[in-house]
Formats: structure tokens, C-alpha cells, sequence
């Protein structure tokens, strides 16, 4: 057994190093990094195989799974065990939300709202466990959010009534049980809630972009699947502690998915809609990754595009981006990939915290592991007119939040007994953290020990500017060109942010909202198995 001293002690050998992401060489751990890394031997709807790419993507359509909600009036949503075609249609359980409006079915609808317009809804629960919708991103009321307090039981009703009060932007909900989060996401309580406003239409306009065609809402997601086509989750406890990992892709639930696209601009709404699974994306066209415009990120769009040729995307996390399909030929496949990466799982499958589990804790069940080369969707680009449009100079205001003379917060992310833990302590629903003035601006010092893992952190209740990545590894300051060793995905509004190990991340959050008395969300890691292991804190906002 290796004591948490000891661990502490070997971080800081590891930091002598020098190099970014040497740690783990200390422990002769595995790294589960495509280079190098043993084959996987091919199994059906093995993402790293090409030719299997053959599923048309699914794109909703105006009502039915995933179609497009514009909501009208109060809504209805039944959170139901039912079940969806996922794997060449063998049916598999799946728990959907179910809805309707103008007598038109939904499961799973895009919600979508005008910027300051009311939304009212009453969930009702005909789950046989307990649940609880959360409006991922949108500034609501603390009774509106979404809290694991206000979890309901099965047969029970919860009501929302808020103002959307978000900026334009592609945002999300999904349940918020308590405990059960991670496999009720998994197992389908999940889909888009799509803010609009004049930057969004005027973007639209001028690139000629339609949703469900040129403006595509893309959720990405890794799964299990058992033999006969069902979903599959039974984490064991390796898997508990380092968040579930599947090894099916899928992209608008669609296995090994392809879109046909014309020489022209198209636009993704990207959402990393996994567990856990990190990816770090790129368009790549034979081995070349080609560029691509990040136009928007958590909270809407940023105020420039910014020309990338890659970016990570977190569990929770949002990145809004333009490709230009006529960057190939007709004739030619250009592939949404995940590129290989290093994981930095310091203390996983192989490495120390393996050894302290003396193997009983298991290792990872998917024939994929993070950190791998795979691709997720195909674009063969198709014979058309070339449509060559230049990007918007401008498309949105960012207002900075002031920093100067701000007061610092110290988050310290931490590991103790086989649990990742927020200054020290676990979740625990009736004890605050600290309380937070409304109004007041902070900046939040995120601090990830060396030793660890990456940690997707979220907020509840408001969105933040990322001031600064302090200590990255050497695959994040490769791409960090924006000034304060940030990334593309760090700019404008974010609700989510990842922290990798041995990094500190500082946010700049303003509290001002106008919601009366005492407000009580929380802050959490969006790696769902975290989540629910209780990598989660209170905050208050006091009036
Ligand atoms: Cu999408 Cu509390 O999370
Ligand atoms: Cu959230
Ligand atoms: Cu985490």
C-alpha cells in the first residue's frame, strides 16, 4: 500500500521531471495512448474502423425523437422508461422524456426559446426510481435548477416556471437525480435546449445555416452494449472512481455515423453528452486534420471566430463551430475524429492507485480506452456548388468581467479513499460550502493535483470567463494561442471547465442575479460517476 503521503511525495519527484504528463512513468503505468499502445482487436461498431462508418446520422426532425420543440406554452415532460433503436434497430431500454405540443409527439425534444421568454413545464416522474430535470447552463432560481434536493419520487410532479434568461446559445438539460445522474444521463435523460437570439439569427442569415441541415446539433457519446443490442452499465469499482467509458461512439445516437455534405460551410452545435469520456477533436481529411472556426462555446458565441485545427471537449462541455466541407474534394471522406491523447490518469488502470487496489477494484470494461485515436463521424463530401463565404469579423459582444482587485477562491480538487473530493470534503446535501455575496465578483482559483485525473468542473446558477490556465501540460499549451495560456474552448461564456492534472484553472464569476434572499446551487465535476460519487459542493448566494 502506498500511503497518500507517499503519493504526494512521488507528485513531487514527478514535477522534478519537468516533462508535462511524465508522472505516471514513476509508476510503470500503462499508458493507454494510441501510439504505442497494444492493438484493439475489431469488434462490431469498432469506431476506429473506417469502412464501418455506414449509419446515416440522425438529424431531428420537427417532432418525434429529438425533434425540435418550439415551445409555446406550458409543457408536460413524462421522464418514462421506454425503449430506442440504437445499434442497426435492435431496440434497446431507454429512458426518455416524453412531451407534447400542437398535437405533435416529442421524446427527447431540442427545446427551443427565445432569449428572455418564460418557460413553464411540470415533470412528472413515471420513472420506478426517483429524478429531477437540470437546465444545464440556463441562470434560474435555486427551486428551478434542478438541485439533487429537489429530486422527486416516482409517480411525483415537479413544476418550473422561470425566465430564459441565457444569451443565445446551445444548452442542455438532463436529469439531476440524486445518486443517479450518471446512469440516467447514460441511459437517455438527456437532450439540447437551444436559446435564440438576434446574434444567432444574424449568424444563421448570413451563412445561410438551417438547423437540421447545415446547422447541425450534434451530441457525442460513448456506450456499452451487451449482445443483444442493449444498453449496458455496471461500472465496478475501478470504473466507479474513474468515471464509465464505452466503446460504441455515437453521434446523435448514431453508431459509426456518417453526414453527407456539399463543398460549403457547415455549422455544429457539439456536445459532449458521455460519462466521462474526454475527446479532443478534430476534421481530418486522410491523416491532415483541416481548420476549423470555433465560433461559440458554453454560453453562446464568442466575439470572433477563432481558427483552430483541434479542441477538447469535456463531459457537460458545449463548442459551437463552423467547418468548410469544401476544404476537400468531391469524392473524398473527411472524418470527425477523437486524436489520440494522454489521458493522465496518474492513478489509473496500471498505475499507483491500481496498485492500492490490489487489482479487486477491476479495470476499465471498454474495449476503448480514453486517451485512443478513433473517429466519430464521416463527411463524404458530395458533388455540389463550392460555397465559399467568409467568416463574420464579429459575432457577438463579450463584456469582460472586471478582475482587478477581485477577491480569489480557493478550489482545491483532491483524492482521498478512492473518491475525488472539493476542498476536502464530499457531498453532503445539507452542508454549504461557502456562501458568495449576490452581486460580488470572484475569481475562483481551481487547483488539480498533479497526481489525479482530469476534472470537468461545472457550475450551477451562473456562467463564468476563464482568466487564466497556470501549469497545463504540454498538450494544452501546444494549443494555448489566446493569451493566458487558454485555449479557443476557453473563450467567452463557459458553464463547464476542464482541469487537468497538476493545472490551476482561474474563473472569473459575477453573482449578480435578481433573484431574491438566498440561493443554494452547486458546483461540480460533470465526469457523472464524480458526480455522483459526490465530487460536488454547495454555494450560497446571499441577497
Ligand atoms: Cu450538466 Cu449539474 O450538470
Ligand atoms: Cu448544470
Ligand atoms: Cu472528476
Amino acid at each position: 500500500m502506498i500511503s497518500r503521503r507517499r503519493l504526494f511525495q512521488l507528485s513531487g519527484l514527478a514535477a522534478l521531471a519537468g516533462a508535462g504528463g511524465a508522472a505516471w512513468m514513476y509508476f510503470g503505468g500503462y499508458r493507454p495512448n494510441s501510439a504505442g499502445a497494444k492493438p484493439i482487436s475489431p469488434y462490431p461498431f469498432d469506431p476506429i474502423r473506417a469502412e464501418n462508418f455506414q449509419q446515416k446520422l440522425f438529424i431531428p426532425g420537427g417532432s418525434g425523437p429529438f425533434g425540435v420543440l418550439d415551445v409555446a406554452g406550458p409543457l408536460q415532460i413524462r421522464a418514462t422508461a421506454a425503449s430506442f433503436p440504437i445499434l442497426k434497430g435492435q431496440a434497446s431500454p431507454f429512458l426518455l422524456y416524453q412531451t407534447e405540443q400542437a398535437g405533435k409527439a416529442y421524446q427527447n425534444p431540442i427545446l427551443r426559446m427565445e432569449s428572455g421568454t418564460r418557460f413553464q413545464a411540470t415533470l412528472q416522474n413515471a420513472l420506478s426510481e426517483p429524478t429531477i430535470i437540470h437546465w444545464h447552463g440556463l441562470h434560474t432560481p435555486a427551486a428551478m435548477d434542478g438541485h439533487p434536493a429537489s429530486t422527486i419520487g416516482p409517480g411525483a410532479s415537479y413544476d418550473y416556471d422561470f425566465t430564459v434568461r441565457n444569451r443565445g446559445g446551445t444548452y442542455w438539460y438532463h436529469t439531476h437525480a440524486h445518486e443517479l445522474t450518471a446512469e440516467q444521463a447514460y441511459n437517455g435523460l438527456a437532450s439540447f435546449f437551444l436559446v435564440e437570439d438576434d446574434d444567432q439569427r444574424r449568424l444563421n442569415k448570413a451563412l445561410d445555416l438551417r438547423l437540421g441541415e447545415t446547422d447541425v446539433p450534434l451530441v457525442i457519446q460513448d456506450k456499452q452494449f451487451d449482445g443483444a443490442g442493449r444498453l449496458h452499465y455496471k461500472p465496478n469499482m475501478h470504473e466507479s472512481m474513474m468515471g464509465w467509458l464505452g466503446d460504441i461512439i455515437l453521434a446523435n445516437l448514431t453508431p459509426n455515423a456518417f453526414l453527407t455534405v456539399t463543398p460549403r460551410l457547415y455549422r455544429f452545435r457539439l456536445l459532449n453528452g458521455s460519462n466521462a469520456r474526454i475527446y479532443r477533436l478534430a476534421f481530418v481529411k486522410g491523416s491532415t486534420p483541416l481548420s476549423f472556426a470555433v465560433i461559440g462555446t458554453d454560453g453562446g458565441l464568442l466575439d470572433q471566430p477563432q481558427t483552430v485545427t483541434e479542441a477538447y471537449l469535456a463531459p457537460g462541455e458545449r463548442l459551437d463551430v463552423l467547418f468548410d466541407a469544401g476544404q476537400a474534394q468531391p469524392g473524398e471522406d473527411v472524418f470527425l475524429k477523437s486524436l489520440a491523447f494522454d489521458p493522465m490518469e496518474n492513478e489509473g488502470s496500471a498505475g499507483n492507485m491500481g496498485a492500492m487496489m490490489g487489482g479487486m477494484g477491476g479495470s476499465s470494461s471498454s474495449r476503448l480506452p480514453i486517451g485512443a485515436e478513433f473517429n466519430i463521424l464521416k463527411l463524404p463530401v458530395a458533388q455540389g456548388e463550392r460555397l465559399a463565404t467568409p467568416l463574420p469579423a464579429k459575432l457577438s459582444d463579450i463584456r469582460s468581467i472586471p478582475t482587478e482587485g477581485v477577491p480569489e477562491r480557493k478550489i482545491e480538487l483532491s483524492m482521498d479513499h478512492m473518491r475525488f473530493l472539493i476542498n476536502g470534503r464530499t457531498f453532503r446535501m445539507d452542508e454549504i460550502s461557502f456562501e458568495v455575496k449576490r452581486g460580488a465578483v470572484e475569481i475562483w482559483r481551481i487547483n488539480n493535483p498533479a497526481i489525479g485525473m482530469p476534472h470537468p468542473m461545472h457550475i450551477h446558477g451562473f456562467s463564468f470567463q476563464v482568466v487564466e490556465r497556470l501549469n497545463s501540460p504540454a498538450q494544452i499549451t501546444a494549443g494555448a494561442r489566446f493569451g493566458r495560456g487558454r485555449l479557443a474552448s476557453d473563450l467567452g461564456w463557459k458553464d463547464t471547465v476542464l482541469v487537468w492534472p497538476g493545472e490551476t484553472v482561474r474563473i472569473a464569476i459575477d453573482f449578480a442575479h435578481d433573484f431574491p434572499g438566498s440561493q443554494t446551487y452547486v458546483f461540480h465535476c460533470h465526469n457523472l460517476e464524480h458526480e455522483d460519487g459526490g465530487m460536488m459542493i454547495n454555494f450560497r448566494v446571499n441577497a
